[in-house]
């Protein structure tokens, strides 16, 4: 059969992350973090469904050049990637809509290598909808979507061909040191020596651009901030009040990255009935809502080093504002 006769192939979907088993994880989190101090909370609870379509908006900020410096490094380059690293297989972790995916299948397409596409993401409707919105659009391509967590579900990975996982948007960067290495170490134990590693990263760049692209005139980005306290509303029965809490972002030099906050602007309590507890906030107390780690291209190839990776390609946009690695394991 020749590629133009292919027909579309049903997409399957693997759920290793049930939704009892989300709500059960935002529970832990959020008891955990809510309890620590500085209080705090990890990024994943933005992606509702208005937190999606928020950071979509972000995306399209004259602010937010992230996504558009990857994306042009993707439409320059994603056909170097795809012949160096010689994949049938597209992993992507943390796929959300699978847009940027597009532009990496269509490389691998056109150097006659592409037979699979395995999306992650722990939202499973979008996942669904995207995967079946592929299939059709890539006949002859099995789309085999998994809802996972990829801090928990890299064993989980298909295996088979000759795979380029992609860790796309710079969200590497949500995760601290330590669980940027553990996460490093984990995916390096899951791959064989012909698989590849692809992962962008936002680089380190001057402060007021860095804040700026976190603190926009429009102010999207604070909605997508305090989105997360409706998260916490309805998932666990709390009562929050966004208006009584100002969304701050800032560069935090010695780490490195931008840290956005959520600072209560009154002394307040909030009860969170799902957990069981009554917190209390001094005027002007903050909690952390999501770091963002910015690199830069020798300390990122250190870490991997570190985490048994060897370099193999990189790629920035104009003005070095974003960088993309590929490598693989050593051996
Ligand atoms: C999707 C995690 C890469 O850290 O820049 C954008 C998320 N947060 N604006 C980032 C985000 C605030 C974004 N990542």
């Amino acid at each position: 059969m020749t590629a133009s006769a292919a027909l579309p192939i049903p997409p399957t979907l693997d759920i290793h992350l049930s939704r009892a088993a989300l709500a059960d994880a935002l529970q832990s989190d959020a008891r955990c973090g809510l309890t620590s101090s500085p209080k705090q909370l990890p990024p994943v609870y933005f992606y509702d469904d208005r937190g999606s379509r928020l950071f979509d908006e972000i995306t399209k900020l004259p602010e937010y050049y992230p996504t558009r410096s990857e994306r042009w490094i993707l439409d320059a380059h994603a056909k170097d990637m795809a012949l160096i690293s010689g994949a049938d297989t597209l992993i992507e972790l943390g796929a959300g809509t699978c847009e940027k995916s597009r532009v990496l299948l269509d490389a691998m397409q056109a150097c006659g290598n592409l037979t699979r596409y395995v999306p992650l993401d722990v939202s499973d409707t979008v996942l669904w909808e995207a995967a079946n919105a592929l299939a059709g659009e890539y006949p002859g391509l099995a789309v085999n979507a998994v809802v996972g967590d990829f801090h928990r579900h890299l064993d989980r990975l298909p295996a088979g061909g000759r795979r380029l996982v992609a860790f796309l948007g710079g969200t590497i960067g949500n995760l601290g040191p330590e669980q940027r290495r553990r996460f490093l170490v984990d995916l390096d134990c899951v791959m064989d020596a012909e698989d590849r590693f692809l992962v962008g990263t936002d680089l380190v760049k001057d402060r007021d651009r860095l804040v700026r692209a976190y603190d926009d005139d429009a102010g999207v980005t604070a909605a997508f901030n305090k989105n997360v306290l409706n998260v916490l509303n309805r998932e666990l029965a709390a009562d929050f009040d966004p208006a009584c809490f100002e969304h701050v972002a800032r560069w935090n030099e010695e780490e490195q990255r931008i840290e956005m906050w959520l600072q209560s602007t009154t002394e307040q309590s909030v009860r969170v009935d799902g957990l069981d507890i009554d917190l209390s906030f001094d005027e002007g107390e903050a909690m952390m809502t999501e770091i963002s780690t910015k690199f830069t291209p020798e300390g990122l190839e250190a870490e991997l080093a570190g985490c048994g990776f060897v370099v193999e390609a990189t790629w920035t946009s104009p003005g070095d504002e974003f960088l993309m690695t590929l490598c693989h394991p050593y051996c």
